[in-house]
């Protein structure tokens, strides 16, 4: 009796050594307890056997029954950890594996220059604001001066949505939001983005393009604010060594206004094809805030001065890189946009 248990030890064990999957664990188990199994007809022939014989029998099919399910335990677990270490060989990534290179874009030079004049103006405390394109023509025109039928409202033709609403034509309604915003407190804000004139397009105009608008309101602001504001901003652009020049213009929301020249920075002021031989080359509007525009917004102008300026950003990218045609910015032509 004890050989035949010691047999069917042996046979377990090499069943289980060549077991692979769950499965045929299972139909391992069937076979050595199930109802077919040596383990059964042992049990099956108990009834013949005398007490004595049936206390040694039966403790010994327990044993073995123990003994079975404790390898098959065994078993399944060693199944089961290589069938995990298995699935991470097979979805383990090569990390030494030469990659798929993504060429690596560069910005835009638009935005490359609005992030530059940003990046100067927040050094000098400003603040950034935003407005929408789509603007009513109380901000775009009225509160800055310029109501309905005025003649200088010409000079910025303009995409009307409706009687009242249009796409902005400059920065400037911002200046009116931030100051009705601002509640008769200072203000010292800039303001980048797009802006829309019915212009046909040629090489120095588009009928969309972008301005940063820049605004400080506060008590005691004078012109040579707005002039030690702009020299500074031009010379960090350009050069220290370039020279600003202030000329008289019309803005009906600025008074006095200006127009900004800067030294031609090709020619250094001796006369070429790019300033058309004068030496020097208009960058920006700018003016003093007028009295009528703060009043409409709720300040004092006898309290409060300003001084304002718009900076045209395709203008002075196109000065700066020497670019001869406006639309080159919006045709994405990746021979162009690569040299930035
Ligand atoms: N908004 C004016 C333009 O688009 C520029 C400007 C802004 C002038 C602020 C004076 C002050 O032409």
């Amino acid at each position: 009796m004890d050989n035949q248990f010691k047999l069917l030890q042996e046979r377990l064990l090499e069943e289980l050594a060549k077991v692979k999957t769950m499965n045929e664990l299972h139909e391992t188990k069937a076979l050595f307890l199930g109802k077919k199994s040596p383990i059964q007809e042992l049990f099956a022939r108990m009834k013949d056997l005398s007490i004595e014989e049936k206390k040694t029998l039966g403790q010994k099919v327990n044993w073995f029954k123990n003994y079975v399910e404790e390898a098959i335990a065994k078993k399944a677990e060693a199944l089961e950890q290589a069938q995990i270490i298995a699935q991470l060989e097979s979805e383990a990534i090569d990390v030494s594996l030469a990659g798929i290179a993504f060429s690596l874009g560069n910005k835009h030079p638009l935005t490359k220059m609005t992030e530059e004049i940003e990046d100067i103006f927040i050094g000098m405390g400003y603040a950034i604001a935003e407005g929408p394109e789509v603007e009513l023509d109380l901000y775009n025109f009225e509160m800055l001066n310029l109501p309905k039928g005025h003649p200088a409202r010409e000079m910025q033709d303009s995409f009307y949505i409706d009687g009242n609403t249009l796409l902005r034509t400059h920065t400037s309604p911002v200046q009116v939001r931030t100051l009705l915003a601002a509640k008769q407190q200072p203000v010292k804000i800039i303001c980048p983005g797009k802006v829309y004139r019915r212009d046909y397009d040629d090489a120095t105009h588009s009928h969309q393009f972008m301005q940063i608008e820049g605004l400080v309101v506060d008590r005691g602001i004078t012109m040579s604010d707005l002039k030690g504001t702009l020299t500074v901003l031009m010379q960090k652009m350009f050069g220290s060594s370039l020279e600003v020049r202030f000329r008289p213009s019309f803005f009906p929301f600025t008074e006095p206004s200006v127009e900004v020249d800067v030294t031609c920075f090709k020619c250094k002021g001796h006369g070429c094809s790019l300033c058309k031989n004068g030496g020097w080359i208009e960058v920006l509007g700018a003016g003093m805030v007028h009295p009528q525009v703060l009043k409409m917004s709720g300040y004092d102008p006898n309290e409060f001065q300003g001084f304002a300026f718009g900076i045209g950003i395709e203008r002075l990218t196109m000065l700066r890189y020497g670019i001869d045609d406006i639309r080159h910015f919006y045709t994405d032509d990746l021979r162009f946009l690569k040299q930035f």
